[in-house]
């Protein structure tokens, strides 16, 4: 069964102290960097295009499409994000990664500022992981150590200076533009798109940003090649790439197969539910994207497979929940949180979320009345698609999904009058 497994990111997960500098060249690490400082920066954005590879922070937009929108011809510097904020409910991909394998990310950052023609890159990781910031700093300072950052890298006449920002704990953070903000030093709120990153992002300058998985993907493409990665995969959704399963499952964790994986076939890997338990809903990739049941188990874990099933592949953050679960409460759970992380900028999420929430509580106490799941809908139409950034939308998608899957137990949240309860009618109350 583990035979379906491709660990490239994670190949030496379970090695002792793989985090190591040696122990990352030993396995073919920084060979990636050594091949790419041969090739012109544009023959590295063409091989990228070609191998397929779609970014992995929930979006799926393709990596070298992105970094072919960076006008060469702008005077301005060009700058590299990382967008290491990882923070959606049940998304635990990025920080695995850089606690077990740092290296792969620091090589993806060089190879990938090469080919983008950036001077100054930017790891933005969340504030509360004081652990990875460390591993990572440290692994930075590594490479600077070995000529693979810093001036003249390897000889080649290529400057990279490379820098390590902690954020401070805001989910809304992890929205590029706000990161951006954030990163100038400033309150970190969305900005209006377009103008997108790429033509005017850090500093108003040309600025890609990607995902963690992204840019660690990017030295396994330039080492062994676009059509290797592209032989991964579905005919859209190429390559191979990281599925957290979490929630009640008998060995959550993390499985790195290829793209368009099935749930069945990664519950197995798991060793499927908890004993004595079934599936009732589940995300395909975190709390943003809308909920699907088991009858969705068979469904291809790709970029379209997930679109056609009604919702999206997003971080790939499985969590699973068995017939235990009130998907009431989980609802309530997921949208206190998004009420919690609104930055407060547009009034739909700000208010919205808050109204939600209060609904869902009447709901879970059984409080609610007959057309509240009409209102609750109704305020749902009025936050998605109405604000800046895509946080609003991932509120309001557990909401929907929630009630189109499971209404009846919406339903069990009204509340039912005193005399409806007296087994001799109404009459006999009064
Ligand atoms: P998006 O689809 O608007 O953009 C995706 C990327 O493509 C961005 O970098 C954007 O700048 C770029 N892009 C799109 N159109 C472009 C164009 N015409 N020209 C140049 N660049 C273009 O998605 P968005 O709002 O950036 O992210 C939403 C996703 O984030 C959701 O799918 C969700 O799954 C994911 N997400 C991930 C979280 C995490 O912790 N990893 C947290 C919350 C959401």
């Amino acid at each position: 069964m583990t035979d379906v497994l491709t660990p490239v990111l994670s190949r030496n997960w379970d090695q002792e102290r793989a985090w190591k500098l040696a122990n990352y060249e030993r396995t073919g690490g920084y060979q990636g960097l050594k091949k790419a400082l041969k090739s012109t920066p544009a023959d590295l954005i063409t091989l990228v295009k070609d191998s397929g590879l779609r970014g992995r922070g929930g979006a799926g937009f393709p990596a070298g499409m992105k970094w072919s929108f960076v006008p060469q011809d702008n005077p301005n510097p060009k700058y590299l994000v990382v967008n290491a904020d990882e923070s959606e409910p049940g998304t635990c991909k990025d920080m695995p990664l850089l606690m077990a394998s740092p290296h792969t990310l620091v090589e993806g950052v060089i190879i990938s500022s090469y080919a983008i023609g950036c001077k100054y890159a930017f790891i933005y990781v969340r504030g509360e992981v004081a652990h990875v910031i460390r591993r990572l700093q440290q692994a930075v300072r590594e490479a600077y150590s070995a000529g693979y950052a810093g001036k003249n890298i390897l000889g080649s006449g290529y400057d990279l200076e490379i820098v390590v920002h902690a954020g401070a704990g805001a989910y809304i953070c992890g929205e590029e533009t706000a990161l951006l903000d954030s990163l100038e030093g400033r309150r970190g709120q969305p900005r209006l798109r377009p103008p997108f990153p790429a033509v005017a992002g850090l500093y108003a300058s040309p600025t890609v940003v990607n995902n963690v998985e992204t840019i660690a993907s990017v030295p396994s493409i330039v080492r062994d090649g676009a059509a290797w990665f592209s032989s991964m995969g579905t005919e859209k959704s190429k390559g191979y790439t990281l599925y957290s399963l979490s929630g009640h499952v008998a060995r959550p964790g993390q499985f790195e197969a290829p793209m368009g994986i099935t749930l069945r076939t990664l519950l197995e890997l798991s060793g499927g539910m908890r004993e004595g338990h079934e599936l009732k809903f589940w995300t395909p990739g975190g709390s943003s994207t809308p909920i699907l049941t088991a009858d969705d188990m068979d469904l291809p874990l790709d970029y379209e497979g997930m679109a056609g099933a009604g919702s999206m592949l997003g971080t790939k953050a499985l969590q699973i929940f068995d017939d235990t679960t009130s998907v009431v409460r989980t609802t309530l759970r997921w949208v206190e949180f998004y009420k919690h992380e609104s930055c407060g900028k547009c009034t739909p999420c700000r208010e919205g979320t808050w109204w939600l929430v209060q609904m869902l509580r009447d709901f879970e106490a059984g409080k609610a009345s007959e057309g509240d799941i009409e209102k609750m809908l109704d305020i749902c139409d009025n936050i998605g698609g109405r604000s800046f950034c895509a946080l609003a939308d991932g509120a309001v998608a557990c909401v929907t999904s929630a009630v189109k899957h499971f209404r009846s137990e919406f339903e069990q949240g009204y509340h039912t009058p005193a005399w409806e309860l007296f087994p001799y009618g109404r009459s006999a109350l009064f």
